[in-house]
């Protein structure tokens, strides 16, 4: 018997109100091993015997507790019967004390507090704390340490690494790729397996995979405890791979388009071996940018869009160009070792991520300003101070997962960027005083917002623009782009996102 089952037969029991002794009598005998902790612990009724008379005991009392309020143990009784030390004596208690008995009567031989304390603490979630200090200089003489702590009660899966994330395999073949789920303390480590192409290869609950016929399919491993959290092995299966498209190279990701005006990405599909290179172009919205057949992207009117090309052969193969149609659009973007500047500027929102790698620390002219900035305030007798500034990708990763923990992804994409693609990351943003709605409306906040720019700082995400730059307003997060770019992004009265000409979603 496990321990959900007797926990289901005793809800059902309370559920009726019919508390009666449950009916199989047989006691464990655990005195002889264990005579003090047993006593004190599971036999409520002191008769030496861990058993489901005690177990009834507990119900009952919960009973009365539930529909009286009122109980009936002694106090020694209500201490001893509180197994999980969570201050109640509940139905958990019961089954705690009847899952005991079950184990004993298959053989278990270990006392019952050692038995109870082993399942309470493997079934208790631990505490992970993330800390964050930044020092601040605020004058010549004063320095200031702001830590800030996370903490987590729940110790949740943030990454899953595999022993290898391509496999090549023969039809009938196996192979497996080993998991590691992390961090080392999370409580749930379950996996689930699933390929995008069961024509291809399956995969079973162990992650076994196996090839089914000549192709290329992707393999997933989810967490269960937090299914945002995934990795992937690309699979290809069979002689004949060779032949088949398993990649599309494009002579540009990226164009800018005037209206009515065309423009062309050159296409490698690869292996150069594959027979049939044939492809197919959609854009994701005609409205926008139209494209042929042959590849020639028109831009139709000012907008935003992508245009994919995706292979016959192997319709899992795709490639994206992002399209940018308009005469506004005259900004240069550069691509540096991962990130994107817009107009020289550094650019990290939904749309435009950093690589996990990049971590500059918090950019020393970003706070030498920002000291100005909170002096500048102290003149007016308002206090402004720093909270929360550079976040690394592990950092944002964990802050991130654990709002989707509370909240759900939908909720949490509204205020917290997924890892890659936060500001903090850049070093180039501060949140400031209290980082919640409180802070909107008060002198500090209205300050900040008639004064920011003539430090170099930008109200990153502001009321009514959440459509825009993704976020929530966030009256309290700054981003640093320097007194010159952030008074003329001031005086445009638009959001960055507007100004450069870009967009922020999850692609
Ligand atoms: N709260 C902002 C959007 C971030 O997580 O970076
Ligand atoms: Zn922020």
């Amino acid at each position: 018997m496990d321990k959900k089952k007797l926990f289901t037969v005793m809800s059902l029991a309370i559920g009726l109100g019919t508390l009666t002794v449950l009916s199989d009598n047989t006691k464990i005998n655990v005195s002889a091993t264990d005579t003090s902790s047993v006593q004190k612990f599971g036999d409520i009724n002191n008769d030496g015997f861990v058993d489901t008379v005690d177990a009834t005991a507990v119900l009952i009392e919960y009973a009365h507790l539930s529909t009286s309020g009122k109980g009936t143990f002694t106090e020694v009784q209500t201490k001893n019967a509180d197994i999980d030390n969570n201050g109640l004596v509940d139905a958990v208690d019961s089954a705690y004390i009847l899952s005991y008995y079950a184990y004993v009567s298959a053989g278990g031989n270990t006392g019952f507090r050692e038995w109870a304390d082993e399942k309470i603490n493997s079934s208790r979630p631990s505490t992970t704390t993330t800390t964050q200090s930044v020092q601040t200089t605020v004058s010549n003489s004063t320095t200031t340490t702001t830590t800030t702590t996370t903490v987590s009660g729940i110790s949740k899966v943030s990454e899953i690494r595999l022993s290898k994330t391509e496999m090549k395999i023969e039809v009938g073949k196996t192979d497996i790729s080993y998991v590691t789920m992390l961090p080392e303390s999370a409580t749930n480590k379950e996996e689930v397996w699933t390929s995008s192409d069961e024509k291809v290869a399956t995969v079973d609950k162990w992650g076994n995979v196996k090839g089914v016929a000549d192709g290329v399919c992707t393999v997933t491993v989810t967490s269960v405890d937090n299914p945002t959290v995934k990795a992937e092995i690309k699979v290809t299966v069979g002689k004949g791979n060779a032949n088949k498209v398993s990649e599309i190279k494009l002579s540009k990701t990226e164009m800018k388009i005037e209206v009515g005006k065309t423009d062309i990405s050159y296409v490698t599909m690869l292996p150069e071996s594959a027979t049939n290179k044939d492809e197919i172009w959609t854009s994701s919205d005609e409205k926008v940018a139209t494209v042929d057949k042959w590849g020639n992207v028109k831009g139709v009117a000012d907008g935003v869009c992508t245009v994919t090309v995706t292979s016959v052969d192997n319709p899992t193969v795709k490639a994206e160009i992002k399209v940018t149609v308009g005469k506004g659009n005259t900004h240069n973007f550069q691509q540096i070792n991962g990130l994107t500047y817009v107009d020289g500027i550094l650019v990290a929102n939904k749309s435009y991520a950093l690589p996990s790698t990049y971590s500059p620390e918090m950019d020393a002219t970003t706070i030498q300003q920002f000291n100005l900035l909170s002096k500048a305030a102290a003149n007016e007798g308002l206090n402004i101070y720093l909270s929360s500034g550079y976040r690394s990708y592990s950092q944002q990763d964990a802050i991130y997962n654990n709002y989707v923990s509370w909240y759900g992804q939908a909720q949490a994409d509204t205020f917290s960027a997924r890892p890659g693609h936060s500001e903090h990351q850049t070093g180039l943003a501060i949140d400031v005083n209290t980082i919640d709605d409180s802070f909107a409306g008060t002198p500090e906040a209205i300050w900040l917002e008639n004064h920011a720019h003539e430090y170099g700082f930008i109200i990153r995400y502001p009321k009514g623009k959440e459509s825009i730059t993704g976020y929530k307003y966030e009256p309290w997060h700054i981003r640093y782009l320097g007194v010159e770019k952030a008074t003329a992004v001031y005086n445009s009265g638009l959001t960055l996102e507007e100004y450069l000409g870009i967009d922020s979603y999850y692609h």
